[in-house]
């Protein structure tokens, strides 16, 4: 949510700013902007839209520097237009912002009084308002304290001074940032990804943090301005593969690798000789784990709800899915026999880490799922489980989605195995059966042809319905998810058994609903409830394993997935409604990487 870079080098640094905005542009969209320090003088230039508006502008008007910062928005405060847009610029001081400032309208009131006038409506401009009025009688290093100081909310900063036109300042509460380090230049940014093609060294700010970025040195300093050190870290090429190959867009490239990245991950955690899944020091034993609860957001918190179901079959643990930005707010009592797992691909979702953090506080055990490595959310967890996914660009999350179950699945198994809540014969076949999921992942996806033509009843639809029972359900969820962030549709996903409690008030005649209705326990009953969808008009499109004929009459489309055991049918069940929400999206002409009003990485609350 909003995209941050800064640089500071030996050589123009206009075009690598670019460059990485065209990376980060998967945070924010709606408008974009860049200012450098040349002859002296700061020099911003910003435009509404994509970077290659921005680039563009440069093109016709080149800016020259060898300092300064870029960013992507995703408006909050103010409408996404020129003026709203990064960065918000001073005489001698110019700010990018990735968060929210909460106490930006009683700053701005202060600072008005003062004599202060704002050209924006954002909460970032009182940033530079107070770097700008701070800077009349403070060092550099209290200048910035001092703002930080008065801040509440949640940001990550870029900042460049026309007076100190060696440096970039970089900062972080809540939000993350990146510093990058270069041979005679150095580089922050909102995530290791943007920073990629220009190094591999990386260290992370903690909350409270700020840096001073010099091209040949970068200083860090904790919330009380104790000069301190940080380490490390060396970037994997492996995860440097991100672009488009030759697929369309991101979400296609990433829907068709699932079976890739599921082997991957399945590899990763099995045993090569035995059938055995290699998850052990848990921060609790899985023996003493008296409850567990999944916390997430979006399409993370349905893989939760998904193993909520998994962990009743197959452990004796009681278990609670919860949504993030609930979670952190209720008075959950916590318990330290309790195991607390946090779900995120990019591991940095504000609500997702803000409620990590109070279990952190509450000395309860944490576990974190992500597929970011490096992120907030795996680097404060107690114990981290990687979903191996590799670099998920497109704002709809798929293989992220697959990598997240594949990982719950695997932790399950391994704890009913733990506990002895399962056999040690039922586990291997479990685990065997676990084994085949690439395989039939790739089976499935061989069958997007049958979907595209589906994809056309949808495209004038008002609304739709996906319905599911049991391990469906969650999946219906996802599938609705997808459905309405990709082609703006309106889609609910409803458990099936509860349509006669309201919904099916809403089937009228024509109405697409996609049900997902493979050969499990619930099977007739799933039936029954659809034939109640058809007797109102209702078009069915109907998933399944089951290959009888019987079920056909009046279903509209009927696609079909391989056989396997139900507890793992929903990792099928799920390419086809990943399927479905692109081509109707394509159909009409959305964006399918950059869906309106979103963004990947939800760092703001
Ligand atoms: C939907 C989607 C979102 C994310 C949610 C959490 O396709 O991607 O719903 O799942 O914003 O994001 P992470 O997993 O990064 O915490």
């Amino acid at each position: 949510m909003c995209g941050i870079i800064g640089i500071v080098s030996n050589k123009s640094v206009s075009a690598s700013i670019i460059g990485a905005l065209k990376k980060l542009e998967y945070r924010g969209y709606d408008s974009a902007g860049i200012s450098t320090i040349s002859n002296g003088q700061i020099n911003e230039q910003k435009c509404t839209g994509r970077v290659d508006n921005l680039e563009k502008i440069l093109f016709q008007n080149p800016s020259n520097g060898d300092l300064g910062i870029g960013h992507v928005r995703w408006a909050t405060h103010g409408m996404p237009n020129q003026i709203n847009a990064h960065p918000h610029s001073s005489e001698v001081v110019s700010v990018v912002h990735n968060g929210i400032i909460e106490n930006s309208d009683k700053l701005r009131k202060e600072f008005e009084k003062k004599g202060y006038s704002f050209k924006s409506q954002t909460d970032t401009e009182v940033i530079t308002v107070m770097l700008t009025d701070f800077l009349k009688k403070e060092n550099l290093i209290n200048c910035i304290h001092k703002t930080l100081e008065k801040l509440e909310g949640s940001f990550a900063l870029g900042v460049i001074f026309k007076d100190f036109n060696n440096l970039v300042v970089g900062a972080r509460r809540g939000s993350p940032l990146a510093v990058g380090y270069g041979h005679n230049e150095n580089f922050i940014g909102s995530d290791s990804y943007a920073l990629k093609s220009m190094t591999n060294k990386i260290s992370y700010l903690d909350d409270g943090d700020f840096c001073i970025l010099y091209k040949e040195k970068v200083e860090f300093y904790n919330s009380d301005k104790q000069k301190i050190n940080k380490e490390i870290f060396e970037l994997s090429n492996e995860d440097n593969i991100a672009d488009k190959g030759d697929y369309k867009d991101f979400m296609s490239k990433e829907i068709n690798e699932q079976s890739a990245t599921t082997k991957k991950c399945i590899n990763e955690y099995l045993d090569k000789t035995r059938n055995e899944i290699n998850i052990y020091n848990l921060p609790i034993d899985p023996k003493k784990i008296n409850k567990i609860r999944l916390i997430a957001c979006g399409t993370a918190y349905h893989s939760c709800l998904m193993s909520k179901y998994w962990i009743e079959e197959f452990t004796s643990i009681d278990v609670e899915a919860d949504i993030a930005s609930e979670f952190r707010y209720r008075k959950v009592k916590l318990n330290p026999n309790d195991l607390y797992i946090f779900v995120s691909q990019s591991g940095e979702t504000a609500d997702t880490y803000a409620a990590l953090e109070k279990c952190k506080k509450n000395k309860v055990k944490t576990c974190g799922i992500v597929n970011v490595v490096e992120s907030s959310i795996a680097r404060s967890a107690d114990f981290v489980l990687p979903i191996h996914a590799g670099p998920e660009i497109g704002v709809a999350s798929t293989k992220a989605f697959i990598g997240q179950m594949i990982v719950l699945y695997l932790l399950t198994l391994k704890i009913a195995k733990e506990r002895n809540d399962v056999s040690v014969e039922e586990y291997t076949k479990l685990v065997l059966d676990l084994k085949k999921i690439p395989n039939l992942i790739e089976e499935t996806l061989n069958k997007q042809k049958n979907i595209q033509v589906i994809a056309r009843d949808f495209i004038n639809a008002k609304g739709t319905m996906y319905l599911g029972r049991g391990y469906s359900y969650p999946i219906a969820m996802e599938g609705a998810l997808k459905l309405k962030e990709l082609s703006y549709i309106h889609a609910e996903g409803y458990a099936a058994g509860e349509m006669k409690h309201g919904p099916l008030a809403l089937i009228e005649d024509g109405m697409p609903v996609v049900v997902l209705a493979p050969k499990d326990r619930f099977f007739e009953k799933t039936i029954s409830n659809m034939q109640e969808v058809i007797a109102r008009g209702g078009k069915v499109l109907m998933i399944t394993d089951d290959t009888s004929e019987t079920t056909n009459e009046n279903i509209r489309f009927k696609f079909q997935i391989p056989k396997t055991n139900s507890t793992i049918n929903s990792f099928l069940l799920t390419i086809p409604l990943q399927f479905l929400a692109y081509h109707v999206a394509l159909l009409k002409n959305c964006d399918i990487d950059k869906p309106r009003n979103l963004a990947k990485s939800v760092t703001v609350e």
